[in-house]
């Protein structure tokens, strides 16, 4: 059985966020239940190098302003439909935005990828069809919306990784991407008089799934559902939360090349990243609290403004802080104010580095993720796997995955993190004395880290639903 898997990114061809992790696991997870996923991507710049040798499965001569091509190549075990249309994806850049902001095209651009998916769905392209359709986010909203408003009977899945990012533009734009007036309505893709591409796929998918069952219980709420909770309300009875997985070979501390092995019962290999991790982000050579660190795309959404009161207990506790990441001005010029205010015990990479985050990972007691959402979020899973410990914001996929320390669940040998909450910085500054007092019990802090480690985080459980989820459809 096939399932066409459309998105703008996927690990590792082209990564921004944590949707690449899961467009990209997404294909061997479910190769395991049966079912063969191509996925489908723009060919950025550069994609279609990676890729080597390919083969046309359909061409269109006029796709929203230029001629489009489908290449179909592989790339590792990853079977991979590359659309080329170099007027809108030849570009300098990102995948959304360029050296000058965000592209003016957006919404054309990624129309564009869903019409050919959408084409692929109806008519096949080579002598391949798929069975569903699986679309991710507002980038491939339009997809399931094109087979609706055609008629199409292909059955389609949507994922929500983020309800923020909605796909809205101006009405304007109607006839330029190709969406039919008739549907140009509250029940339709109508937002506020825009169109919203994430509403049009919300209204005409046949399931809708978001990357936690948490964040598919908040969804419907209006502090969360950004406007959309009334569409997620009003569709609940198609509304799935599937927890993400990680990808357990890339992260495997036993088997990481950016650090020396180490696992649950032999953690010698730990203490090892731990000190070179101080020396790379130039922290004291003697910490005698928790080193946190913190991975991340610095925006609101993080909670990166709430980071002073956690650095505060931190220091005060004898410990630190290494931060990556890079993002909006206000977060990146924060951070770099901590790192002057704290030296030797704040240190700051802006930028984004694959690599020194594994090593992050491997030497960081604790990893930090204050998020005021986070629909499923992916840095405390990697921090559970290598033995950093979570403190995180009670909200969205963070709730689902981790067990906070409270009497209770240290008793019953159940935590494997702190959770806060309310999202402020005086529960998060508690909740930071919390882990430097958890750290300070040696003994009581291995269980907790050995726990974290043995943690079933895996695509397993979860392909397995989404699986049965494809099958329900298809027999629908
Ligand atoms: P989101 O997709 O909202 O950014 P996730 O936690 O789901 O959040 O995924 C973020 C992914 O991006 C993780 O794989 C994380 O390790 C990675 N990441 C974020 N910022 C950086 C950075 N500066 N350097 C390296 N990896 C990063
Ligand atoms: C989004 C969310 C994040 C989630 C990721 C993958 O980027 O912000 O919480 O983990 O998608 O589903």
């Amino acid at each position: 059985k096939r399932v066409l898997s459309v998105a703008s990114e996927a690990v590792p061809l082209i990564k921004t966020g944590g949707l690449a992790d899961v467009v990209g696991a997404l294909p061997e997870a479910l190769a395991g239940q049966g079912w063969q996923m191509r996925v489908m991507l723009p060919a950025y710049r550069g994609l279609l190098e990676k890729l080597g040798k390919t083969k046309i499965v359909w061409a269109d001569d006029y796709l929203f302003g230029g001629p489009g091509r489908l290449h179909l190549g592989k790339f590792g075990e990853m079977e991979v439909m590359a659309l080329e249309a170099p007027h809108l994806y030849d570009r300098d850049g990102g995948p959304y935005s360029g050296p000058h902001g965000d592209y003016w095209d957006n919404a054309e651009r990624f129309a564009a990828l869903c019409w050919a998916a959408a084409m692929v769905a109806r008519e096949g392209a080579g002598d391949w069809r798929p069975d569903v359709l699986h679309a991710h986010d507002w980038q491939g909203a339009l997809a399931p919306a094109y087979l609706r408003y055609a008629g199409a009977s292909v059955p389609t899945v949507i994922t929500i990784h983020n309800m923020a990012f909605q796909g809205r533009v101006g009405a304007t734009k109607m006839g330029a991407l190709r969406l039919p007036p008739e549907a140009f309505h509250r029940d339709g893709f109508e937002f506020w008089g825009d169109i919203s591409t994430l509403k049009a796929g919300l209204t005409t998918a046949d399931a809708i799934t978001t990357v936690s069952p948490r964040y598919a219980e908040e969804l419907m709420r209006g502090e969360y559902g950004q406007g959309l909770e009334g569409v997620i309300a009003a569709r609940s009875g198609v509304v799935m939360g599937i927890l993400n997985g990680i990808d357990e070979t890339v992260w495997d501390p036993e088997n990481d090349p950016d650090c020396k092995p180490f696992s649950a019962n032999k953690l010698a290999g730990k203490s090892h990243a731990r000190k070179a991790l101080q020396a790379e982000f130039q922290l004291e050579k003697k910490l005698s609290g928790p080193l946190a660190i913190l991975v991340s795309r610095l925006t609101a959404q993080k909670g990166i403004d709430l980071l002073p009161a956690a650095v505060e207990e931190l220091v005060a506790a004898g410990g630190g802080l290494a931060l990556l990441g890079s993002g909006d001005h206000w977060a990146e010029n924060m951070v770099r104010d901590l790192a002057l205010r704290y030296p030797g015990r704040v240190g700051v990479h802006i930028g984004y580095n694959e690599n020194l985050s594994h090593r992050m990972f491997a030497g960081g007691d604790a990893v930090l993720v204050p998020s005021r959402f986070e629909p499923c979020g992916l840095t405390q899973l990697y921090g559970l796997r290598y033995g950093c410990v979570p403190l995180v914001a009670a909200v969205g996929g963070l709730a689902d995955t981790v067990v906070g320390a409270t009497p209770a669940s240290l008793a019953a040998k159940a935590a494997t993190g702190v959770v806060f909450h309310p999202v402020d910085d005086l529960a998060l500054r508690q909740a930071t004395r919390q882990l430097c007092a958890l750290y300070a019990d040696r003994k009581g802090w291995a269980a907790m880290v050995k726990r974290g480690m043995k943690t079933d985080l895996g695509w397993g459980a979860s392909a397995a639903r989404y699986a049965a989820l494809y099958e329900r459809l298809l027999a629908q």
